[in-house]
This record gives structure tokens, sequence and C-alpha cells, in this order.
């Protein structure tokens, strides 16, 4: 018997375990109740009286050595020491396909606007989203008392007095960078800006505090309305259907004279009527106009000599008619069913 202890010591201690089979297999004929250690539990019975107790405590230190063999092995194995474990992996293998993201809509929108600017000689410009009172409105020829600068529309920062210059707030359009680039640089200027504004809405479907908007403004001499009607005519028939129709509707904005806004015809009924346009067939997409000559006096640029066009658009806007998205919370809900659909755009 004592004999056969012995053997089975050595057998355990030359025993390889590196897979799960062969764990499996030392679990079997050592540790597992129809292995070689219990059947020699078994035997102990024809062991003579007397000679039992010794036997049997060499059975429990075999026993307890191939529980403890059993048990560094599996830890081993589970740590990934295995040699054969390891190379299962098959490291030339190509990457599985894993789940890739998409580009938000917005940002597709806005990478194809930028692209259509850039292809006419426009130049993409950022600016502060917290600006002061000046940047976004002084500067821009809005009255004192004009009500886009009530607590209402405006998410104010920091507010001293009524329109004081330094008062700080969340911009409220992208014209702000308008008057950066002009007190910066010297016409020619021909640049977009597209950029994050904020207002205090309530948010629904339809209006949102936190919004996005692309500005225009191409500053040089003898630069007429025709130029302005000439590139957004490009713009509309580049981003939409190439049967768009456009239209300048007179408007007002404090900083452009004379002002416009523009339609474009509803791309989601095409003039059939829908909720989206309405039911009038058409859609506005931008505010437009000369830039007021009180706007580039402020700037330091002479208005005698030079004369420019801007416009600002709604991102939102375009990618509801390209997509045709009609709630606005969709944009920020970070919802992966809504994002998905725009995979491969
Ligand atoms: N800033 C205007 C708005 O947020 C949009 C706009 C209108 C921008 C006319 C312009 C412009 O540059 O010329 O509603």
């Amino acid at each position: 018997m004592l004999d056969k202890v012995k053997e089975i010591y050595q057998e355990i201690e030359q025993f390889e375990v590196q897979s799960r089979e062969q764990l499996e297999q030392f679990r079997l004929r050592y540790v597992g109740r129809k292995g070689v250690v219990a059947e020699l539990f078994e035997g102990l019975k024809q062991v003579p009286q007397e000679d039992r107790r010794a036997v049997g405590q060499e059975l429990n230190s075999l026993k307890d050595f191939a529980q403890q063999r059993f048990k560094e092995y599996s830890t081993s194995l589970e740590n990934g020491d295995g040699q054969e474990e390891a190379s299962a992996v098959d490291l030339t293998l190509p990457v599985a396909p894993g789940p890739y993201g998409a580009l938000h809509p917005l940002n597709i929108v806005l990478r194809q606007v930028i692209t259509v600017f850039e292809r006419i000689g426009f130049s993409v410009a950022d600016g502060p989203e917290i600006e002061s009172d000046w940047y976004n409105f002084g500067a821009l020829n809005f009255p004192d008392n004009h009500p886009a600068r009530d607590m209402q529309d405006t998410f104010f920062v920091e507010k001293k007095s009524a329109g004081a210059p330094s008062d700080m707030l969340l911009r409220t359009h992208t014209s702000n960078v308008q008057i950066r680039l002009m007190e910066h640089r010297k016409p020619p200027i021909r640049s977009i800006m597209p950029g994050r504004v904020y207002r205090n809405e309530a948010i629904s479907a339809r209006a949102h505090c936190m919004f996005h908007q692309v500005e225009g403004l191409y500053v040089d001499r003898n630069v007429g309305f025709r130029d302005l009607k000439d590139t957004l005519y490009h713009f509309v028939k580049e981003m939409f259907a190439k049967d768009v129709k456009i239209r300048f509707r007179p408007s007002y904005f404090p900083f452009t004279e004379p002002s416009a806004e523009i339609d474009i015809s509803c791309q989601i009924c095409h003039g059939k009527g829908c909720n989206i346009c309405k039911h009038t067939g058409w859609v506005e997409i931008a505010g437009s106009g000369m830039v007021d000559p009180n706007v580039l006096k402020n700037c330091g640029i002479d208005p005698e000599e030079f004369t420019g066009f801007a416009f600002g658009m709604g991102v939102e806007r375009i990618t509801q008619l390209r997509y045709g998205v009609n709630d606005l919370r969709l944009y920020t809900e970070n919802d992966v069913r809504f994002l998905r659909q725009f995979q491969g755009a």
C-alpha cells in the first residue's frame, strides 16, 4: 500500500498540466471520487487493524498534496500562464470587426457646409462662447434697449447694468465672431464661423436653449448684394436637391442694411405642404444682409472704402431638412438608436 502511495506521489510530481483538458484529467485521477487516491482510501479497509492508522495518515497527506497541486494548476491556468492557452491565440489573425461609432448628424452636415464654402475661398474662424455684451450686441449695432438683450433671451454670466459693454453672457449667435475677425484683420475677409449658441428657451421639439449656427462674412471693395445672392444660391444648390428654390424675404437685423431672410423650398414635402414648412412649401434657413456701415466703423474699417455681406444659418435646421429629423431634442439625448442611423452617412 505504501509503495502504491509513493508511486502516486511520483506520478503527481511528473504530471504536466498546461491546458484545461489536462487539468480535468488531473482532477479525475487524483482529486475526484473515482480517482486513484479515492481507490486507495477504499482499500484502507483491507489494511490490518494495527497499520491502518499510519497508512490512513499517509493517505491523507497524499490527498492534501493532490488537492494543493490541483489548486495551483487551476489558478495558474486562470491567470493565463498555460502555454497551450497562450499559443491558442493567433496573433496574426485580423482584428474582429468591433462596433464602430458614427459622426453626429450635426457634424456630418457641418462638415458638408464647411466643404462647400471652402471650395469658394472661405476660411473657417472660431470665437468664444462666453462673450461680452459688446461683441454679442453693442458692436453689432443693437440699441441699448433692444429686446434680444432681455433676460428672457440671453443667459447672462455677469450682469452689471442693462447693456453695459462689459456684461458677460453666453453668446446668442455666432455674429460675435464677425466683430472679432474685422477687429483683427484687414479686408479682404472671407470666412465662415461655425459654433454653438445659447438662448434662454424652454426645451421642446421646436426650441432648444443650445443650438448651432454658421456665420458667414465677406468684406472687400465692391462687395454687393448680388454677391450675397450668388453665394447663397450656390450654397443651397450644393447642399440640397438641384431643383431647390431659394427666395430672399426683406427683413430687419440691427447689423445689416438692407437685410433679408432666406427661405428654400421645403425639402421634405417638395412644396406640397407638411408640418415642417407649416404647409407653406417654404422653410427659413438663414438671415443675411449687407454689413451695416456702423458695424464696419465699430471695427475700424472704413465703410466708404469697404462693403460686405453677412449671413447666419441654423445647422439644426439644415440637418432637419437633410435627414427629416423632427425633434430638436434628439440631437442632444445621445440615444444610440438615433445616432446609429447615421453610420456610414
Ligand atoms: N445673428 C442672426 C440670428 O442669430 C442671424 C444673422 C442674420 C446673421 C443676418 C447674420 C446676418 O450675419 O447678416 O438670428
